[in-house]
């Protein structure tokens, strides 16, 4: 049923255009839009037709994917009623990041207006698109996503469908990329440390790559801990992490790195071994969810 469908992309940001290529490439008939119209080009160098407005593009397909920068710029783009008339009996696909309110709120919206919504979090970078590497996690109208699956496995090669509330997907995202921006800040300040001192931060990078190849059995560990609510483990223990912490905290002052990131993670570690849940780092867990309680 899929291969009859027509696609229409709205957005063609970094991310938007590569999404546009991946379901061109599966033969699927495509319409695009982008504010900035001189990004249509390539895209219709590759096959795709151009939509005149965001109106035309939706009127064209069965399928509307989105990407832009923002739900509310992807909300501003369809705030007219003759486009919110003409979504009845469409897929509308969102894979913007937003946040779980947001998408809450789009998924209402787009329901509301006869649309089979789906919101999908791409957990890569454009060049990854249509890779096997792409991980695509996707939530919301289950008959949409059936209907869906063969555009979508275009743009994912690791598609995790995460069920009928079309919040799931982002919550994990926003989990992850809570994650992924303070582990890159987390280098950026190990290298002004490294810096500083004269060190290379080349080598870092790679004592770091090597090093954190164990994280994934670690997080298995933490997984396992914070469902047992009991972190006894041997891998990183609270006490080592505190101590170290405070010695590279005092080496940050000296070496005149900002620390405010080693600071701020010391006093929740500090503030979980004085509460006593347990010896391993995990325990951290139950002090962070409780400042949220
Ligand atoms: N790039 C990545 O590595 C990556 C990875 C995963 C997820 N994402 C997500 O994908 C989404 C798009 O990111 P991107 O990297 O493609 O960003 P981008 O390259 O900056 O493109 C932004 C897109 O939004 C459009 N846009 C921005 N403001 C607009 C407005 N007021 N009205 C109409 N269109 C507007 C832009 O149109 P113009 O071309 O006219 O400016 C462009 O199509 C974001 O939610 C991002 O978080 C990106």
């Amino acid at each position: 049923m899929s291969e009859s469908l027509t696609v229409s992309m709205i957005g063609l940001g970094a991310m938007g255009s590569a999404l546009a290529s991946a379901i061109l490439e599966t033969g699927h008939e495509l319409a695009v839009w982008n504010r900035s119209s001189e990004k249509c080009r390539p895209l219709a160098a590759e096959g795709a037709s151009v939509a005149s407005s965001v109106g035309d593009a939706v009127s064209r397909s069965d399928v509307v994917v989105v990407c832009v920068r923002g739900y509310d710029v992807a909300a501003t783009l369809f705030d007219d009623p003759a486009i919110a008339a003409s979504l009845a009996g469409k897929a509308l696909i969102q894979l913007g990041n937003g946040v779980p309110t947001e998408v809450a709120d789009a998924a209402d919206w787009f329901t509301a207006h006869g649309a089979a919504y789906l919101d999908g979090s791409i957990m890569a970078f454009p060049d990854a698109v249509g890779t096997a590497d792409c991980q695509l996690l996707i939530s919301g109208d289950p008959s949409a996503f059936a209907q869906c699956e063969s555009i979508l496995g275009a743009i994912g090669g690791d598609i995790r469908y995460l069920g009928a509330d079309p919040t799931a997907s982002a919550v994990i995202n926003t989990s992850a990329l809570a994650f992924v921006y303070v582990t890159a800040h987390a280098f950026v300040s190990a290298a002004a440390m490294c810096d500083t001192s004269g060190a290379p931060i080349d080598l870092l990078a790679d004592v770091i790559g090597k090093f954190t190849t164990q994280m994934p059995a670690v997080f298995g560990e933490y997984v396992a801990m914070i469902t047992a609510r009991s972190y006894e483990s041997r891998n990183l223990r609270l006490a080592s992490g505190a101590e170290a912490l405070q010695a590279i905290t005092e080496f940050g002052r000296t070496s005149g790195v900002n620390t405010d990131l080693f600071e701020s993670v010391l006093r929740t570690l500090n503030a979980s071994a004085a509460a006593g849940h347990g010896p391993n780092l995990a325990a951290v867990f139950e002090t962070v969810k409780r400042q949220q309680d």
